[in-house]
């Protein structure tokens, strides 16, 4: 029953997405084009409008986080590096019957092709045995097709962030502890593309990659580390912080932009991955899951990710990726020597473990550990990394199904039908105002509506619609999300007393109220509720 109104939920939020030129399926015209979405007219101020968000947040806002917008295509050793070529793959399964390829871990929920009413692992399709499949697109930079010149269309945007750490590093005047933020395109080739446009092959990222001291340092300059004492967020960031402090920091900040832009933490999980779930230089990951109707499903994850992608790229590239620290270098002489030792081990410890895992021979990677303990000695480290890393799309589909709804509004002749409103945040609604004069065929009206249409265009986007009766034109706005829409009537024009002359009614979307405002004093009220 509950799946069934998910389904009729999902049906409806499609169609109107469609209908109303917010998403539409990619290259449709041809038959479109499995795991590629796009963005229509609304879509793409939607999609505008959270970016915009997340980059004030997570940059502009902050003087401890710098933007980067780094290229698509990159040198190929960064995915050798990052791991991806070896290992960024889904077990794939073919079905000899019906030619279908599917993910070995969803064949219990993926319906087969030849017969919809049965899963593909309850169909007596003959399948193969499971096998890799990296989910990395190939192409190839030059005018020569060969091997030498295969390149990958980046699978996320991270990994240009660490490419370009010291560049950033260098020429922002930042320290460590700071973060880079990026915003950009993704591709995976994704086995199984579903769920409208939450799991696609094209979809953008929103990512940061927070830079911070390792532990050792952190006690070695302030004596111990603090430690989260119990849930919530921890407040300003502190110099004493660990890692746990900074990974509870990014996850209490996700959820709060969240809140900011109109998911309440009720629609919202946190999942913790268990130990065996986490990758092998992973310290904690936590994935921020929104009740989508189709199921709790990741929108965001935040990691922390020890120093393993700078360290790789460190391998890989033969360039060092370690900073220098002041203070460290000050504070460790004044150490006692028992703490230098213990603190000293443990960086050994850690850096053995890393440079072990990643198939360095035992005496290079002791002698290895080993020079990076004599190096934190000397103030230099190879940064930690804590990454929030979310999807556009996935969030601008959870931002459209919490928003759809459905209520009882009056049409013109005072019966009442049902109404479909996307209850979007103004701050991420599309379009901001709409504007209309009561009736098109009144020169005075709409040059009235004009004017007002030109006195806020300059500062948030506004639509101007003379077509149809009103309320027709206020339902249209109610579907797109607009929070507001401004009247211009007879007594706007003064001609019912001059009491509301040069004053308009702006509709509430949500409450449907009216309210009578200056038009002296429109700007400043709208963008009060804007904010
Ligand atoms: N750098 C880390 C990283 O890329 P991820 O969990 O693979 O981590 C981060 O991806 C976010 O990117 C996800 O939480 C999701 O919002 C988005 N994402 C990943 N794959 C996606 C896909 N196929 N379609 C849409 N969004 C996707």
């Amino acid at each position: 029953m509950a799946q069934a109104a998910s389904q009729q939920l999902m049906e409806k939020l499609v169609a109107l997405c469609k209908r109303r030129g917010f998403i539409f399926p990619s290259s449709e015209i041809y038959g479109g084009i499995n795991g590629f979405w796009d963005y229509g007219p609304l879509g793409a101020e939607l999609k505008r409008n959270l970016k915009e968000q997340w980059w004030l947040w997570m940059t502009r806002w902050r003087d401890d986080v710098v933007g980067l917008d780094a290229t698509i295509i990159m040198h190929p050793r960064i995915w050798e590096a990052s791991g991806h070529v070896a290992t960024f793959s889904d077990p794939m399964v073919d079905c000899k019957t019906c030619k279908g390829r599917f993910r070995a871990d969803q064949l219990h929920e993926t319906p087969c092709p030849r017969k919809p009413s049965k899963m593909v692992s309850e169909c007596d399709g003959e399948k193969t045995e499971p096998r890799p499949f990296n989910l990395m697109f190939k192409t190839i930079v030059g005018p020569i097709e060969s091997e030498e010149n295969v390149a990958y269309l980046r699978p996320e945007t991270a990994q240009a962030i660490f490419a370009q750490f010291k560049n950033v590093l260098e020429t922002s005047r930042q320290k460590v502890p700071f973060g880079i933020a990026q915003i950009g395109k993704a591709f995976r080739n994704e086995v199984t593309p579903r769920n409208y446009t939450f799991r696609s092959r094209e979809f953008e990222q929103m990512e940061l990659e927070f830079f911070i001291r390792p532990d050792e340092a952190v006690e070695a300059i302030y004596g111990e580390v603090a430690r989260p004492t119990g849930p919530g967020h921890p407040g300003s960031p502190q110099p004493n912080w660990g890692w746990q402090m900074w990974h509870q920091y990014w996850v209490e900040e996700r959820i709060r932009f969240y809140e900011s832009i109109g998911l309440p933490r009720t629609t919202l999980e946190e999942y913790w991955q268990k130990p065996e779930e986490l990758a092998h230089y992973a310290r904690a990951c936590v994935d921020i899951q929104f009740k989508f109707p189709f199921g709790t499903q990741e929108l965001e994850g935040i990691a922390a990710r020890s120093d393993f992608d700078l360290s790789q790229h460190q391998r890989y590239s033969g360039k060092p990726m370690t900073v220098f620290d002041e203070e460290l270098r000050a504070a460790w002489p004044k150490l006692p020597a028992s703490r230098q030792q213990e603190l000293q081990e443990r960086y050994y410890r850690h850096r053995l473990g890393y440079l072990t895992r990643m198939g360095e021979a035992a005496d290079k990677a002791e002698t290895l550990a080993r020079q990076d303990a004599e190096l934190l000695a000397k103030g230099y480290y190879i940064p930690h990394v804590i990454e929030p890393s979310a999807g556009v799309d996935r969030l601008a589909l959870a931002l459209l199904c919490h928003a759809y709804d459905e209520d009882q509004a009056p049409n013109e002749k005072g019966e009442l039908e049902t109404r479909v409103v996307l209850r979007l945040h103004p701050r991420i609604a599309p379009v901001k105002v709409a504007v209309f004069p009561l009736l098109k065929n009144r020169p005075a009206l709409v040059e009235k509506a004009l004017q007002i249409r030109d006195l806020l265009r300059p500062w948030m986007n506004v639509f101007y619609d003379d077509a149809g009766a009103i309320g027709r034109r206020y339902r249209r706005q109610d579907e797109a999300g607009t929070p507001f829409c401004v009247t211009v009537d007879f007594e706007t024009l003064g001609e019912k007393g001059p009491e509301l002359k040069d004053t308009v009614t702006v509709r509430d979307r949500d409450t449907m109220q009216q309210t009578r405002v200056a038009i002296a004093d429109l700007l400043g009220w709208l963008q009060e509720r804007l904010r």
